[in-house]
């Protein structure tokens, strides 16, 4: 039996970068689901698609292959008809098209079984927004990873200035608060804390004491698992 790890939390919060170092450090294959949303996003957005419920979306999804793979280094990517798309979907703008297109409920349907299925095969932490409510909800433990707004407008504009791109705090803290509604207002799905999941907040915490504290929290809720 593998076990799973369910990490959820609004958007940077720190999630996949405090994930990947942990599923490192307990040796678990680390998944970041909103890969898969944004790829959808993609998809949508190269063929002209509004990301609202509909025949246009429910004909896109029929014409599609999303899929998660592994490079050399161990890294997740992911495919969207056999190109790999990982670097192409961390802009802003996939960014907000995925956080659209998640809402809708083909689409969600559409990347279920993926899910599950990678879940099935190997230990893993995976992170997203309804993994311990809807995806595996039978995980061995579940963390609700969070901060404030503020403090995750800044971690995200500091990522996209050290990659070059020409950002403005105010625009990322809008788009932070703009997305965190979008993921807990929608109909189905929306990001909300699991009633058995645990609590962390990093805004006061730096990213190695959040590693820490969420590896602490696995191995303590793990009843001897992990
Ligand atoms: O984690 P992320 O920022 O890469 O996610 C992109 C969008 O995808 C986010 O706005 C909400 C959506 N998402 C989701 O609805 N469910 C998930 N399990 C993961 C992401």
């Amino acid at each position: 039996m593998s076990i799973a790890i369910a990490i959820d939390g609004p958007a940077g919060a720190g999630k996949s970068t405090i994930s990947k170092s942990a599923a490192k450090r307990l040796g678990f294959i680390y998944i970041d689901t909103g890969a898969l949303y944004r790829t959808v996003g993609l998809a949508a957005s190269r063929a002209g698609v509004e990301p609202v419920e509909g025949e246009a979306v429910d004909k896109l999804l029929e014409s599609i292959t999303v899929e998660l793979a592994f490079n050399d280094k161990g890294e997740q990517i992911v495919l969207l008809n056999g190109e790999d798309v990982s670097g192409l979907i961390r802009t802003p703008e996939a960014s907000m098209m995925a956080s659209k297109i998640s809402a809708v409920p083909a689409v969600r349907a559409f990347l279920l079984d993926l899910q599950r299925d990678m879940a099935k095969k190997d230990n893993v932490i995976m992170d997203g927004r309804d993994i311990g409510t809807v995806i595996l909800p039978d995980a061995e433990v579940k963390i609700f990873l969070t901060a404030s707004p503020e403090a995750r407008a800044e971690r995200r504009y500091k990522e996209l200035v050290e990659k070059g791109m020409d950002v403005k705090y105010e625009d990322i803290l809008e788009d932070v608060k703009t997305r965190d509604y979008n993921d807990s207002h929608r109909a189905i799905a929306p990001l909300k804390q699991a009633d058995d999941a645990v609590l962390a907040d990093t805004t006061e915490i730096d990213l190695e004491g959040s590693i820490d504290l969420i590896v602490k929290i696995i191995k303590e809720n793990s009843n001897g698992a992990v």
